[in-house]
């Protein structure tokens, strides 16, 4: 079975004038359909580098990303922008909706942008927004809802376009201890239910009980 993601010795350096960051160091992690993997580490310790490797936003300084099999490094960035948009979903730790649509549009957008036509969407935004409970909410804008809410929001968006790989960065940072609960057990059921693989940067303890990988960073290496 071929991975979605595979890393072979990936590095990455941030130049800043004279300075040179180093934020990952070597790093190998592979992700198969059935990942739920979290990805642990201190602040600073690279989760959000490698996450932005993985999810093609950035590109590693050395080493190589497979995805799918295929090595991505001589990828144009159009290719790039076609695989995020149609295999990749991703979710934030500040939600990142359109302050201005409403949640019906905010989960809608990744289907227009992948060219599927009104009526198909109309079923398939519906039929989410259903799933994560926000079907009562559609027409209100993303500060008219609750933190849990956008996130649910910004959950319905990630996988409208039943990507193989969701990417999440510390989703549940910026949410109370009973919403992070139900975001974590939402993912969850997403991840069996449409068998999306996941990759979650965390510092949530609860994450531990789902997640069927670990990785653990420290200083830019895994542990
Ligand atoms: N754009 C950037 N420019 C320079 N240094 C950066 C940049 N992004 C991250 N870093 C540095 O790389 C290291 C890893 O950061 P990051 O991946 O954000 O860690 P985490 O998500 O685990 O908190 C840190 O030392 C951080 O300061
Ligand atoms: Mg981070």
């Amino acid at each position: 079975m071929t991975n979605i993601i595979e890393t072979k010795n990936i590095s990455k350096q941030y130049e800043q004038g004279d300075l040179s960051v180093s934020a990952l160091n070597d790093v190998n992690i592979s992700l198969s359909n059935q990942a739920f993997a979290a990805l642990l580490g201190p602040s600073g310790s690279g989760k959000s580098t490698l996450l932005n490797i993985c999810g093609l936003i950035d590109k590693p300084t050395q080493g190589a990303l497979y995805f799918c099999g295929e090595n991505i490094a001589d990828a144009s960035d159009k290719e790039l922008t076609t695989i995020r948009r149609n295999k990749l979903g991703f979710i934030f730790q500040g939600f990142n909706l359109v302050p201005v649509m409403s949640v019906y549009d905010n989960v809608e957008y990744p289907l227009i942008l992948l060219g599927v036509g009104k009526k198909l969407r109309r079923e398939r935004v519906t039929a989410m927004l259903e799933t994560v409970g926000l079907l009562p909410f559609e027409k209100h804008l993303p500060d008219q809802v609750s933190g849990g809410q956008k996130q649910r929001v910004a959950i319905a968006r990630a996988l409208i376009t039943q990507p193989r790989l969701v990417i999440a960065d510390e989703p549940t940072a910026n949410l109370d201890t009973q919403t992070a609960t139900d975001i974590i057990n939402l993912m969850y059921t997403m991840h069996k239910d449409f068998g999306t693989a996941f990759i979650i940067a965390t510092h949530d303890e609860r994450m531990s009980s789902h997640c069927n990988i670990e990785y653990q960073l420290h200083d830019g290496a895994l542990q």
